[in-house]
């Protein structure tokens, strides 16, 4: 008797190929209403519009330079185009800028950049790469976060999904200092956030004249010493970015602890809890962009491992999106816009709860493109 081998590769594939037609078809539905704005949680079905200085204005031109890559559909172009020159007015304020200018120009202008040669938006993506470098904090080794006062000395993990517009930049320029900065910033993250289990926490505080570290806090997890979902895709990604760019082995290593905990810890259906160590209770926040972007991560991380290695991250990855994708796929619902039911903005706050996010949407889609064999990224 003979055993047929399965080979998942050519199974991921074929999901892949299904999944991207329907991302293609139904992204394709949403720009003709939404066009040029700025999406960011489905409220009732449709995507609502944020100010244009918001975090997650990166996403949507994102989800649309995948898609243009492969069709090269000048409608979607030009909308992509247009969101990024709409984002020139917080860039030209200046002051309300933040940390998360790589989420923001990351995949607006870098992509534009890579795809088009753009250098109108090459220069936006340097002075938000600038920017970035400047918040820089010399004796705790950590990119400032937020802008309120109080704020100062904070750092967060979210911080690790920016460092890719600082690696790009050093490359695009030929000058080490961006990477240099992106690097003290990973290994502090080795240092005072990421624990040796792979989980971690929101937010760590230093005195900022000093850098000494204070204290950590809950943030938009449950707690201090809690496992904020997210924020582990966000290590565990933004540790494979350092990785690629640098091929330093302690990047490497860091995002698979962090991937062997997401995977140990996330329930059967592919959905997690908004942290995996907050008691349960009703109407709780679970988290499908976690595990979305976790999965994205993994298959990020199988690109700089010998393929032994490789093909367990990648195999994971696929199984992780799959069940996410059975448990909250939008696809056969033509009310509502977004592609993945059941992420959490912020649980302690009670803001977007259980709904569809952009950056699910957009890492879903990056990820599927992975799985076709399309692995370039524009972090
Ligand atoms: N960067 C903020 C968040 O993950 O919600």
């Amino acid at each position: 008797m003979t055993t047929a081998w399965h080979n998942q590769d050519e199974e991921a594939k074929l999901w892949a190929e299904e999944r991207w037609s329907r991302i293609v078809d139904k992204v394709g539905r949403t720009s003709k209403r939404i066009g040029a704005s700025f999406p960011y949680a489905s409220v009732n079905g449709q995507y609502n519009d944020e100010p244009v200085d918001w975090w997650t204005n990166g996403f949507w031109p994102g989800l649309l330079w995948l898609i243009y890559r492969e069709t090269g559909d000048e409608r979607l172009r030009a909308i992509a185009d247009e969101v990024e020159t709409k984002m020139d007015e917080p860039l030209q304020a200046f002051e309300p800028l933040h940390h998360d200018v790589g989420f923001m120009w990351s995949l607006s202008s870098v992509a534009q950049y890579k795809l088009t040669g753009n250098e109108k938006s090459k220069l936006r993506a340097l002075t938000v790469a600038s920017h970035l470098t400047g918040r820089f904090n010399l004796k705790g080794g950590f990119i400032r976060a937020w802008n309120p006062p109080e704020r100062i000395g904070w750092a967060i993990i979210d911080c690790m999904m920016n460092l890719g517009l600082l690696y790009w930049a050093s490359e695009a320029t030929d000058d080490p200092r961006f990477r240099h900065v992106a690097m003290a910033h990973a290994d502090m993250t080795l240092r005072d956030i990421l624990r040796p289990d792979g989980s971690t926490n929101h937010i760590v505080c230093f005195d900022p004249e000093t850098g000494e570290r204070i204290e950590s806090r809950g943030g938009q997890g449950y707690a201090p010493d809690s496992a904020w979902s997210r924020g582990t895709a966000w290590a565990l990604y933004g540790m494979a970015i350092s990785a690629r760019y640098t091929q330093e082995e302690r990047y490497i290593l860091a995002a698979k602890r962090t991937a062997h905990f997401f995977l140990a810890n996330v329930p059967d259906n592919g959905l997690p809890p908004y942290d995996f160590r907050a008691p349960w209770e009703e109407g709780m926040g679970m988290d499908a962009s976690a595990s979305i972007c976790a999965a994205d991560g993994m298959l990020e991380l199988s690109l700089l491992l010998p393929e032994a290695e490789a093909k367990l991250y990648r195999n994971a990855a696929y199984r992780l999106l799959r069940r996410v994708d059975e448990t909250c796929g939008a696809w056969d619902d033509p009310k509502e816009e977004g592609l993945l039911r059941f992420s959490t903005a912020n649980f302690p706050r009670r803001t977007h709860v259980n709904v569809p996010i952009i950056y699910a949407d957009f890492f879903f889609a990056e990820a599927v493109c992975k799985l076709r064999g399309k692995t370039d990224i524009f972090w």
